[in-house]
């Protein structure tokens, strides 16, 4: 008799132990099984009466293990669950603590002269084109007028693809040109901001990537005229009403004529000097009239249209409107540089 009743003392005791409430609820049913006021383990105390004498000790020290294992395993599960918010109660966050510092960020000084520039091209009509940095030769070089072997091909360091002759960062955003013209028909006015790349030395003043801005015009009878025209509003835009610029011959294999386009900065600040080298002028893009082999090798009729085109290196334009002396520091991401630009021009 007395040994069927230690058993079932044995077998609540292996219930208690393989008993895994996963939730509240479960522990709940539990507490009620084995604590509550009507539990399982209770009627096993009223079993004393029929335990000898010599094993009542025994059998009521099995009885406290058992609401003792009951008892632990409720207060283990419990912790493990939490304590779950009263809702009731209302929520335990303190209300009248003052707010911390919300970081929001800031716009990339590259970024904000950029968002200037394209605002500024589009009140003219110049829409945005966006093409690919990975870039075949064709596009990037001979629809160019920059076939294999021509010299100007020197005049950008290069960085091709593993393995590969034809494959290459693009090097320009002139790319984006043969983008358009060899997709669409004219009249074409587009602007083509983006990441350029060049296997140069990085130092203060030059580094193996930057961005420009392409801009592209192809139309019956465009003349140089309009051209200068154009850029001398960007310019003014850019720079302040009293904006002097100055159009330089110079050479680009993809126009004819070309020129190299310098604003008057002056020799005052220390930026000005060191960003114009002491001259004053600050060399802010190249230009010219698109030469017809471009168009023609675009499929553009260069008898019946005519084009201008120009590439803005828009670091330089970053460095001097924010006084910023190292082209690095527009790499680095470092945020104590970063936090100090606002997120308007
Ligand atoms: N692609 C030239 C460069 O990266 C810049 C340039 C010069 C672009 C003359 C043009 C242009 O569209 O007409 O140095």
């Amino acid at each position: 008799m007395s040994e069927e009743i230690f058993d079932r003392v044995k077998l609540v005791l292996g219930e208690i132990q393989s008993a895994q409430p996963s939730n509240a609820e479960e522990l709940e049913v539990f507490r009620i099984k084995y604590l509550g006021s009507k539990n399982t383990i209770k009627p096993l105390f009223a079993e004393m009466r029929h335990i000898p004498n010599e094993q009542k000790k025994e059998f009521g020290q099995k009885l406290n293990e058992l609401k003792q294992a009951a008892e632990s395993k409720h207060q283990s599960v419990k912790d493990s669950l939490g304590t779950p918010q009263k809702s009731s109660a209302g929520p335990s966050i303190d209300m009248t603590v003052p707010a911390g510092d919300l970081n929001i960020g800031s716009r990339h000084p590259v970024s904000l002269v950029l968002n200037h520039m394209i605002e500024v091209f589009a009140r003219i009509g110049f829409s945005v084109a966006e093409d690919r940095e990975i870039e075949d030769d064709w596009h990037n070089f001979t629809a160019m007028n920059t076939p294999p072997h021509h010299p100007a091909r020197d005049m950008q360091d290069t960085f091709y693809l593993k393995d590969s002759t034809s494959e290459l960062l693009r090097t320009h955003t002139s790319s984006v040109q043969a983008r358009m013209m060899t997709a669409h028909e004219p009249p074409i006015r587009i602007i083509a901001p983006g990441r350029v790349f060049r296997n140069e030395t990085i130092s203060a003043r030059s580094h193996c990537q930057f961005h420009q801005v392409e801009g592209l015009y192809v139309d019956e009878g465009v003349s140089f005229a309009d051209m200068k025209q154009t850029l001398l509003y960007f310019a003014k835009e850019m720079y302040g009403a009293e904006t002097k610029i100055r159009l330089r011959p110079s050479y680009f294999p993809f126009t004819e004529p070309s020129a190299e386009m310098d604003v008057w900065l002056g020799t005052e600040t220390t930026t000005a000097k060191k960003l114009t080298k002491g001259t004053g002028w600050l060399e802010v893009l190249g230009c010219g009239m698109i030469d017809p082999n471009v168009l023609d090798n675009c499929g553009i009729d260069s008898k019946l249209y005519s084009g201008y085109a120009f590439g803005i290196g828009i670091e330089r334009s970053a460095m001097q409107k924010y006084n910023i002396s190292d082209i690095r520091m527009l790499f680095e991401n470092d945020n104590r540089f970063l936090s100090q630009f606002s997120s308007a021009f």
